[in-house]
C-alpha cells in the first residue's frame, strides 16, 4: 500500500495567537489536497485558536515540543495530557533548534518519543547532520545513531505510525536545500535502519519527511522520491507558498 504523504509546517517561534488565526484563515482554502495529510505545528499558545480556526478543514494542528513527564514541577513545560486534552495528534520531537538551544539530546528525544506514544500522539522525530559531519562523510552513521536511540523501547506497531523528519542542519533556514539525491539517499538509509531495527513491513509503513529550505520550486522533485513521504517546512509554511507546496503534485 502506498504511503500517504504528510506535509507539515513548523511555525517555530512565529505568529501571535491573533496572527495564527489570520494565517490559518488565509491558508485553509489553499492547503486542500486529498493525497496529503496536512499538519500545522504551532507554538503552544497558538494551538487552541489555530484549532478553532481550522475546524471543519483538513488541517490538523500539532505542537512543536512536549515534555516527557506526566505533570509536576517543570516550570514552562507542556505535558502530553495538555496536548491530547485539546485534540493534538502530532508533536515535533528533537528539532535541531531544540537540540542546539535547549540542550535536547538523543536520550531526551527517546524519552519524549516514548511518552508521546504512551498518549497516542504521533511524534515527528527530527534528525540530521551538521555541515561538518557531512563534509567528514559521517552523515549516514550519525543519522543512524540518532534514529537508533530515538526508537529505543518503541514497539514495531508504534514505530510504523511514527513520522521521521530528516533535516540536514546546514539546509535549515539557509535557502540551501539539499539536492534531491542527497535527501533521498539519507531518507532511504533511515528506512533501511528502521528495517534493521524492526522489519520490512514497519520500514515500508513509516513516513519519512525531508526538511530544510523546502520551497514551491524544490518540493515537487523532493516529494516524488521513493523514500521521501512529504516535508517539514519552516519559513515557507508561514506564507501562501505553503498552499503550493501541499499541492506539489497538482
Ligand atoms: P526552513 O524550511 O525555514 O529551512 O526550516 C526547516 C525546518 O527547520 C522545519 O522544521
Amino acid at each position: 500500500m502506498a504511503r500517504k504523504k504528510i506535509i507539515a509546517g513548523n511555525w517555530k517561534m512565529n505568529m501571535t495567537p491573533s496572527q495564527a488565526v489570520a494565517l490559518v484563515n488565509t491558508l485553509k482554502p489553499l492547503v486542500v489536497n486529498e493525497d496529503v495529510d496536512v499538519v500545522f505545528c504551532v507554538p503552544a499558545i497558538d494551538i487552541i485558536p489555530a484549532m478553532e480556526a481550522a475546524k471543519g478543514t483538513n488541517i490538523q494542528i500539532g505542537a512543536e515540543n512536549m515534555y516527557f513527564e506526566e505533570k509536576g514541577a517543570y516550570t514552562g513545560e507542556i505535558s502530553p495530557a495538555m496536548l491530547t486534552d485539546v485534540g493534538v495528534k502530532y508533536v515535533i520531537i528533537g528539532h535541531s533548534e531544540r537540540r542546539e538551544y535547549f540542550a535536547e539530546t538523543d536520550a531526551t528525544v527517546n524519552k519524549k518519543v516514548l511518552k508521546a506514544f504512551e498518549h497516542g500522539i504521533t511524534p515527528i522525530i527530527c534528525c540530521g547532520e551538521t555541515l561538518t559531519q557531512r563534509e567528514q562523510g559521517i552523515t549516514i552513521d550519525f543519522v543512524r545513531q540518532q534514529i537508533k536511540i530515538a526508537f529505543l523501547g518503541v514497539t514495531a506497531q508504534q514505530a510504523a505510525t511514527a513520522v521521521i523528519a530528516y533535516e540536514p542542519i546546514w539546509a535549515i533556514g539557509t535557502g540551501k536545500v539539499a539536492t534531491t539525491e542527497q535527501a533521498e539517499e539519507v531518507c532511504k538509509a533511515i528506512r533501511d535502519c528502521i528495517c534493521e531495527i524492526y522489519d520490512e513491513a514497519t520500514a515500508e509503513t513509516i513516513r519519512i519527511q525531508y526538511g530544510g529550505s523546502v520551497s514551491v520550486s524544490s518540493a515537487p522533485e523532493l516529494f516524488a522520491q521513493p523514500d521521501i513521504d512529504g516535508g517539514l517546512v519552516g519559513g515557507a509554511s508561514l506564507k501562501p507558498d505553503f498552499g503550493a507546496i501541499v499541492n506539489y503534485n497538482k
